[in-house]
């Protein structure tokens, strides 16, 4: 297990109370967006799994996290909605299937860059025609650095995303920036973009 599976993992177990399951920002922004059969790569405790499937969605949610998967497999069950939920560990993970949409938000910075680099081109190459594609990364000027093997992460840069989705039309690409632990801050970037065709 790595440094940040770890961090999650630990995180996950403490945390299934009703705080925790609300929506991030970036779920809330990639939320509309979502139809037919989805995957949430990286989908931490699956907040916005289960939000796509109560919406309509087939979902597909993958996390290496196994306090997370547990709770998405209970809670699917309980809840008798139509979320399948995995454990992968996503840095040498093959999509076998085509989806409508893919969202993968807050996991490639945890890879190294030639890795997250690759895993991006693969989530795109998945979307079908005319789906969608939410990607969510932190990036350079992030200095909140706990969750991070410190050999194996990769912080892009600000416009890093918005250039691996030329070609498709950009619906939504945000820059924001949180406050962290120990004055320390986080940055994002967020693309949201829907392929050709
Ligand atoms: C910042 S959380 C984001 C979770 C969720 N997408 C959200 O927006 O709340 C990062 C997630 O990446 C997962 N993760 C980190 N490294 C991973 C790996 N190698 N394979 C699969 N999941 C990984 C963690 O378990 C965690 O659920």
């Amino acid at each position: 297990m790595t440094r940040s599976i770890e961090f999650f993992d630990q995180q996950f177990a403490r945390s299934a109370s009703a705080a925790a399951l609300v929506l991030n920002p970036f779920e809330t922004l990639a939320l509309p967006y979502l139809h037919g059969e989805v995957l949430d790569f990286g989908s931490g405790m699956g907040n916005l799994a289960f939000a796509a499937a109560r919406q309509g969605c087939r979902v597909t949610a993958l996390d290496a996290s196994q306090a997370a998967v547990a709770h998405m497999q209970q809670r699917a069950a309980a809840e008798a909605l139509p979320v399948r939920a995995e454990l992968a560990d996503l840095r040498q993970y093959r999509i076998d299937a085509d989806y409508d949409c893919i969202v993968s938000i807050g996991l490639l910075m945890f890879f190294d860059c030639s890795t997250a680099r690759k895993v991006l081109g693969e989530l795109q190459r998945q979307v079908r025609p005319g789906g969608y594609a939410a990607v969510n990364v932190l990036i350079e000027g992030t200095t909140y650095m706990d969750m991070f093997e410190p050999a194996e992460h990769c912080l892009f840069t600000a416009t890093d995303l918005q250039q691996r989705f030329a070609g498709w039309d950009i619906v939504q690409n945000e820059l924001s920036e949180f406050e962290a632990p120990g004055n320390t801050v986080k940055r994002f970037a967020t693309v949201i973009a829907r392929k050709p065709g």
